[in-house]
């Protein structure tokens, strides 16, 4: 069956060719740059990869929790439904570590606008059967400091990405248990795969781009993860392809997870009303 996807992120890297596979097949996409003029590039190489026209994209910089949240806006005026959502955009190394809201970089791209996007888009998600959520977590995950979340505590940028990455991670289960009509997976793609993320933070890798876009694909319409929620799958744990295995074990923790979401729903309230 055809399906409606959504993937953030999809002008490069693993977004980018799970975007590709899946329009080879038929699926309805909507692709998702920060750069207008790279996402039609994009856009018309993937028509023309595919044959298929039913390729379509959206611009905003996911850096930017207000413009976030109006993409989320526009997203719902413009597509009636959505089987499947993909947070895939993500950033490292950055010039600028701070956003204009006073966050690192890594946890406003990586967490918090996810997260925002996702609670736009949730309506969309459950006008459709089995819809699925998949968000883009990593190996890299590390203890979160509540303070570096509101940004008032900086962090090398390898710290910020692991931190993000496990906030990612326990909100994805989170949802999982409050929204149990959408399947929700938090998926490490594999590490150090060839993308540009990586060639600017690491200058090296350990497996090919295709390892990652190859789960993702797997994870939006394989019947095989049809009834899957609230689980971490590491594609790590496989030379071509991974399992389901433990993320960090904060991600498992009810307390710590409380004590991320209320302090999450407090830094986008005070965001939104500092922007008023
Ligand atoms: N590669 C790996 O080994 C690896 C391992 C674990 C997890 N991951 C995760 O997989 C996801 C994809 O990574 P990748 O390796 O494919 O990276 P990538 O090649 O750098 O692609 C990242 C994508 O996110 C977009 N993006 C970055 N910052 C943005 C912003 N502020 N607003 C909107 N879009 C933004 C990029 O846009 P541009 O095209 O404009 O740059 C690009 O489309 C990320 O979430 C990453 O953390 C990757």
């Amino acid at each position: 069956m055809k399906k409606t996807i959504l993937i953030t992120g999809s002008t490069d890297g693993i977004g980018k060719l799970a975007a590709i596979k899946l329009a080879k097949d038929g699926h309805e996409i909507y692709l998702h740059g920060r750069n207008a003029e790279k996402l039609e590039a994009v856009k018309a190489e993937i028509i023309g990869l595919s044959n298929n026209e039913n390729i379509n994209g959206f611009v905003e910089d996911l850096s930017d929790l207000e413009a976030t949240r109006q993409l989320g806006e526009e997203i719902s005026k413009a597509i009636p439904k959505l089987d499947v959502l993909i947070n895939n955009a993500g950033i490292f190394k950055s010039p600028v570590a701070t956003t204009k809201d006073g966050l690192d970089i890594r946890f406003a791209v990586n967490y918090f606008a996810p997260y925002l996007l996702t609670e736009k888009l949730i309506p969309l998600l459950k006008k459709e059967s089995k819809p699925r959520l998949i968000n883009l977590s990593s190996a890299a995950q590390a203890p979160i400091s509540l303070e570096s979340l509101s940004g008032k505590s900086p962090l090398p940028a390898q710290s910020a990405y692991a931190q993000s990455k496990l906030a990612l991670t326990m909100w994805s289960f989170y949802l999982a248990k409050i929204l149990p009509e959408v399947n929700v997976i938090a998926v490490n793609p594999g590490s150090l795969l060839n993308t540009n993320m990586v060639r600017e933070a690491y200058g090296r890798h350990w497996s090919s781009a295709d390892k990652g876009a190859n789960i993702l694909y797997d994870l939006a319409v394989s019947e095989e993860f049809e009834k899957v929620t609230g689980k971490y799958f590491d594609n790590d744990k496989g030379e071509t392809r991974g399992t389901f295995g433990p993320a960090h074990a904060d991600a498992y923790s009810v307390v710590k997870i409380e004590k991320l979401i209320n302090a999450t729903k407090g830094i986008i309230n005070s965001i939104s009303e500092a922007n008023e």
